[in-house]
């Protein structure tokens, strides 16, 4: 049973980045600064023992900063092997990779996808991304592409994946992109569909996510819950009127959790702000093309806080109380799972598995 579709929690949870340094850009010491297999197996097995429905990895080959190989950012487990190690050695958590379609052949990842949900007894999911970073697109000589290309190469890569897990007799594949001769994959995956996950945020982004994804990804781009639920239902009903599907919606959190607001809101302030990792964050606004120097400056303050907080992630700051009460309102909007992180995995999961999830289930949003 992949906990991913079958879970009947109204809201989901899973571990967001604990293949790498975590999602945050902070110079705080407490911050990991290399990957660490043990932590990534003690926090699957913690999430687990919670209920947790997912964990899952980022895909990344290079760090923001350039000429900077020891950089946090660049410090990236593979996600395809990290995820056959997190799925033998977990019972009932569902388990994903997140692969870059430019940086590997469908023919590979469609096999590598089929071994891990084998591995894992059919808890597998696949994220899947068209690639951003042209520094590292370009290790691999593969071109960044237009922006709504990289969705019609990623559409052609899904496409070949797919048949390869499903089809038993060899087959031609002549597309724009790929060209396969008497393609075949086995064994077959596990699961009869493996999920697939897609962030895709453009207009090109959502249309593909609504069209392949079963779990699409957004960044929460407002604090209420109209403003939530009118982005969430945008995906829900591309998906139904012009696809015939039903898609599940998750974003991903950023998670502060102290005895009160005002610590909270300190602890948040230190890290991000006062500890903000400066040489990444501004790598990653010429990587992302922002233009620094006509934005507001407030929007710009605000922009840059929630990517060193924990790469745009919706802000769940507060006391374990708040925290509920956020993690409720973006439910009620409409949102199905969350995916949380924290500059300290281990310290910030078992606060919230004692104070949080207990509150969650109250709300009848957990069993
Ligand atoms: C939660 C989340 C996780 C993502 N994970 C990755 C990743 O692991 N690797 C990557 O290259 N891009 C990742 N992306 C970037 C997306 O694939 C995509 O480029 C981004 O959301 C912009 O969407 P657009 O291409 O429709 O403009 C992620 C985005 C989000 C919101």
């Amino acid at each position: 049973m992949n906990p991913l579709v079958e879970s009947a929690n109204a809201l989901k949870l899973g571990l967001f980045c604990t293949n790498g340094t975590g999602a945050s850009q902070t110079l705080a010491p407490e911050r990991h600064t290399a990957p660490s297999w043990e932590r990534s197996v003690r926090t699957a097995h913690a999430a687990e023992a919670a209920g947790f429905e997912a964990v899952v990895p980022f895909a990344r080959w290079k760090g923001y900063p350039e000429n900077r190989p020891e950089h946090p950012s660049g410090m990236v487990l593979d996600p395809f092997t990290w995820a056959a190690g997190i799925a033998a050695s977990t019972e009932r958590i569902g388990v994903l990779a997140t692969s870059h379609a430019p940086t590997v052949h469908p023919i590979v990842a469609a096999k590598q996808a089929a071994t891990v949900d084998l591995i894992s007894g059919g808890r597998f999911a696949l994220n899947v991304v068209g690639g951003w970073n042209r520094p590292e697109l370009e290790m691999f000589g593969a071109p960044l592409r237009e922006h709504d290309e990289r969705y019609d190469h990623l559409q052609e890569w899904l496409q070949v994946i797919r048949r390869l897990w499903s089809e038993t007799e060899e087959f031609d594949f002549h597309g724009s992109f790929f060209d396969v001769v008497g393609g075949v994959s086995q064994p077959k995956p596990a699961q009869s569909r493996i999920p697939i996950m897609n962030a895709g945020g453009s207009a090109r982004g959502m249309r593909f996510a609504a069209e392949h994804a079963d779990l699409c990804f957004l960044i929460v781009q407002s604090e209420d819950e109209a403003g939530v639920r009118k982005q969430v239902q945008g995906y829900k009903d591309m998906a139904r009127s012009e696809f015939g599907r039903d898609v599940q919606v998750w974003t991903h959190t950023v998670v502060v959790q102290r005895d009160s607001q005002a610590e909270a809101d300190a602890a948040l302030h230190r890290f991000s702000v006062e500890l903000e990792d400066t040489e990444s964050v501004d790598a990653w606004m010429r990587l992302q093309g922002a233009n620094t120097e006509v934005m507001p400056p407030e929007i710009l303050a605000a922009m840059r806080q929630r990517m060193a907080a924990g790469a745009g992630g919706f802000p769940l700051v507060g006391t374990a109380e708040g925290i509920a009460e956020r993690l409720e309102m973006l439910s009620t909007a409409g949102i199905d799972g969350a995916l949380l992180t924290w500059v300290d995995y281990d310290a910030g999961l078992a606060d919230f598995t004692d104070g949080v999830v207990p509150l969650l289930q109250k709300a009848g949003l957990r069993t």
